[in-house]
């Protein structure tokens, strides 16, 4: 079993105090940070683009897993990739997705498919074998702090024994009300990248301190 990793996702961090608030997660322990970019299209609300992400390049050195959430994300793609570690798209909007995961290679980044709780896993079969991740939304995207739909656990490990067959390497993440009391169970799913969002960042919380409790409850 790969090792596993906590990606704290700002979604819900305080934004008037962003860059301490990445600097506490790195401090507190993220593996990496999970960057959600919204356009109001693929998803209702929009978050940031490139130019947040520049700035926060600058704050921490832990990896930015940039998670794009916008129709025609190839067009995105090179915005973001020098910022980038990993760069994920959506199969919903991506109907020549291997092309894309090869240019964001060839650009110099990682590559990872992300599928929507309502879209077949059978979507994304043709691709496992070119990607660097999968990554399952455990909700429906577009907020921050919405509950698991733990339904989609069978889909983790149906896409975990997948890749043992054509991609062995790749990780595995799960995106979407991810906490301490159901991330034993992503890990036990396959999944060995957990994004957790408001179980990282919640007004009087300390963010060390959840991420100690998720790193203990991950096993
Ligand atoms: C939602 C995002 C997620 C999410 C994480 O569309 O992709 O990264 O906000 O936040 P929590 O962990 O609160 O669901
Ligand atoms: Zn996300």
């Amino acid at each position: 079993m790969p090792t596993i990793k906590l990606a704290p996702s700002i979604l819900t961090a305080d934004f008037g105090r962003l860059a301490e608030e990445v600097r506490a997660a790195e401090a507190g322990g993220a593996d990496l940070l999970h960057l959600d970019v919204m356009d109001g299209r693929f998803v209702p609300s929009i978050t940031f683009g490139h130019t947040l992400v520049a700035a926060l390049r600058k704050e921490t050195s832990l990896p930015f897993d940039i998670h794009l959430m916008v129709v025609e994300p190839e067009r995105q793609v090179p915005f973001f990739i020098e910022f980038a570690d990993t760069v994920n798209v959506h199969i919903e909007v991506s109907p020549h997705i291997n092309r894309t995961l090869s240019e964001i290679r060839r650009l110099g980044a990682r590559c990872g498919v992300c599928i929507n709780p309502g879209t077949p896993l059978e979507a994304i079969e043709e691709s496992l074998a070119e990607v660097d991740q999968v990554m399952v939304m455990t909700i429906n995207p577009g907020w921050g702090g919405q509950r698991m739909i733990p339904a989609q656990l069978e889909k983790v490990r149906r896409i975990r024994s997948m890749l043992e067959a054509v991609n062995p390497r790749a990780d595995l993440m799960v995106d979407g009300g991810v906490k301490a009391s159901n991330a034993g169970q992503c890990v036990a799913a396959g999944a060995n990248i957990l994004v957790c969002g408001s179980s990282v960042f919640a007004p009087g919380t300390a963010v060390a301190a959840n991420l100690s409790a998720l790193r203990r409850a991950a096993g």
